[in-house]
């Protein structure tokens, strides 16, 4: 599997095509060329839906800022900046929204760059009146698909204002399409036109090649999880990119996918044609990134949920764990939720709280259990308490290693702490099946030997890994009292 190198590739310059043509219709501009926008941003996550009449109405910038979103909410007095109280449904639910994945931010912070490296290139495109192709990849969560949304706004937007002709625009994820060449059909909708006996592709193809049928307008297409178009033999993808190398294309085509060598894995033809896509890298947000992200998201509420430290602790651990976005949201709102069932359950709470370090520590548990800890809670009662009885033996003897004989005796014993009058739960051949289950699912080792009680076992998983995964397990913490 292919890693994500660090050093993003510089942009190369779109496709270089003939566009020599003198009849090609010029573009419809108004004076205000040099008058470039900036993206028509809403300042607060929460007021984001409601805005949006505002920033249509409006049609210029408005600045994202702290004051501004505060203002908005709150009035014009710094000084009523309202105290976090997790009592208030509607702050609570504010907050859960403005954590929530599903909320698009005002403000994509730590992605200026990237945002900035992709607009240059489509700005490039659409003044120089030719087709080219861009490839962004990057680790999930990364802001990709966010960041393409907020570029495609910056680009309408910037177009309008230079007064170019507002660009045809199809945004797909491949993910929804029923089968990989349904992506021509989604373009060809773009086209009033269809050519009876010809493949969707075929059309485009026609399209794109004849001077007379190739449209005047830039055409924008977005197509996200796009390693979801890749065939055995490639020929989707490979016919989309080769779209923007016909004579009179003019489609700008992003490709984005989280695998960093798509291109040159499944476009080597493109390279020989110099056709290769320029590269953007989304590397995996570091915990400072993380940190003013959630700080970003949070800023148009005015108060304070998170304890600042609990915050460092949840992007310190994302950020080394993976870098993804869609974790450190995650464990943030299940820190919230934490803090709201604490309270809910509390009747003699003084003041109010924020979400603590032991919330989040506790949130961060929860999201980075191992998988193991699923694979021990799935398994039967029985062979559960041989993993505990198991443990324990270890614990007391120091050793890391006992026999099928000794585990038994020590199963019994814990099974008898819980049923006193009862007989052991399950014969020595049994028992034997039971360990031989467990080593098959990779949680110990068991030797073999002449005799069946005599065969040494070992774990192959970390105590702490079966510790934690009983942490709730009634049985099991039944056992520990009585052991106490
Ligand atoms: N810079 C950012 N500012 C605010 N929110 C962000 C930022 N980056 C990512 N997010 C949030 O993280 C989540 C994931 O982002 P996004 O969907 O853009 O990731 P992606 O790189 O496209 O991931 P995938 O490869 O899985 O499709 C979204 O909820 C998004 O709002
Ligand atoms: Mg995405």
């Amino acid at each position: 599997m292919p890693t994500l190198r660090s050093a993003s590739k510089g942009l190369q310059s779109p496709n270089e095509k003939p566009n020599s043509d003198p009849t090609t219709p010029s573009k419809k501009r108004s004076s205000s060329r040099s008058k470039e926008t900036e993206a028509v941003v809403c300042s607060s996550p929460v007021a984001s839906q409601s805005d949006d009449a505002v920033v249509k109405v409006a049609k210029c910038k408005i600045i994202s800022s702290p004051t501004s979103s505060r203002k908005r909410l709150y009035g014009d007095e710094p000084t009523q900046k309202p105290k976090w109280n997790p009592k208030d449904p509607v702050q609570m639910k504010a907050v859960k929204e403005a954590l929530h994945v599903a909320t698009a931010p005002s403000n994509v912070a730590c992605r200026d760059g990237e945002q900035n490296k992709i607009f240059d290139f489509c700005k490039e495109c659409f003044e120089q009146e030719r087709a080219g192709s861009l490839y962004v990849c990057g680790c999930p969560g990364t802001g990709k698909t966010l960041s393409l949304q907020k570029v495609k706004n910056k680009l309408l937007t910037w177009s309008k204002e230079v007064g170019y002709e507002k660009p045809e625009e199809v945004s797909i994820n491949c993910t929804t399409l029923t089968n990989t060449s349904e992506i021509f059909s989604k373009i060809l909708e773009k086209f009033e036109r269809t050519c009876n006996g010809l493949s969707p592709l075929q059309q485009l193809q026609r399209i794109f090649s004849q001077r007379h049928s190739s449209p005047p307008k830039m055409m924008l297409i977005i197509v996200d999880e796009m390693d979801y178009l890749i065939t055995s033999d490639r020929l989707v993808l490979h016919d989309l990119f080769m779209l923007t190398t016909l004579p009179f294309s003019r489609c700008i085509l992003i490709g984005i996918a989280n695998a960093i060598d798509l291109a040159d894995r499944f476009l080597p033809k493109l390279a020989s044609l110099n056709c290769k896509p320029p590269v953007i890298t989304f590397r995996a947000y570091n915990k400072n990134q993380i940190y003013e992200i959630i700080q970003e998201r949070l800023k148009g509420l005015g108060y304070d949920v998170f304890d600042p430290l609990s915050l460092e602790f949840c992007a310190r651990k994302v950020a080394a764990a993976s870098g993804d976005m869609r974790k450190a949201l995650a464990v943030c709102r299940s820190a919230v939720e934490l803090l709201e069932t604490e309270i809910r359950d509390s009747c003699d709470l003084q003041e109010f709280h924020t979400v603590t370090f032991d919330h989040m520590d506790k949130a961060l548990s929860k999201a980075f259990k191992p998988k193991i800890v699923d694979t021990i809670l799935s398994l039967p009662l029985h062979q559960q308490i041989i993993l505990y009885a198991l443990v324990n033996l270890f614990n007391r003897s120091k050793n890391n290693s006992t026999t099928v004989g000794e585990l038994n005796k020590a199963y019994n014993e814990t099974w008898k702490s819980i049923h006193r009058n009862a007989r052991t739960a399950i014969g020595a051949a049994e028992f034997t099946n039971m360990c031989q289950g467990l080593s098959d699912q990779g949680l110990l080792r068991l030797k073999q030997s002449k005799e069946e009680k005599s065969r040494r076992i070992t774990l192959t998983v970390d105590s702490s890994d079966i510790a934690y995964a009983f942490k709730g397990h009634r049985f099991i913490q039944d056992c520990k009292r009585l052991e106490e």
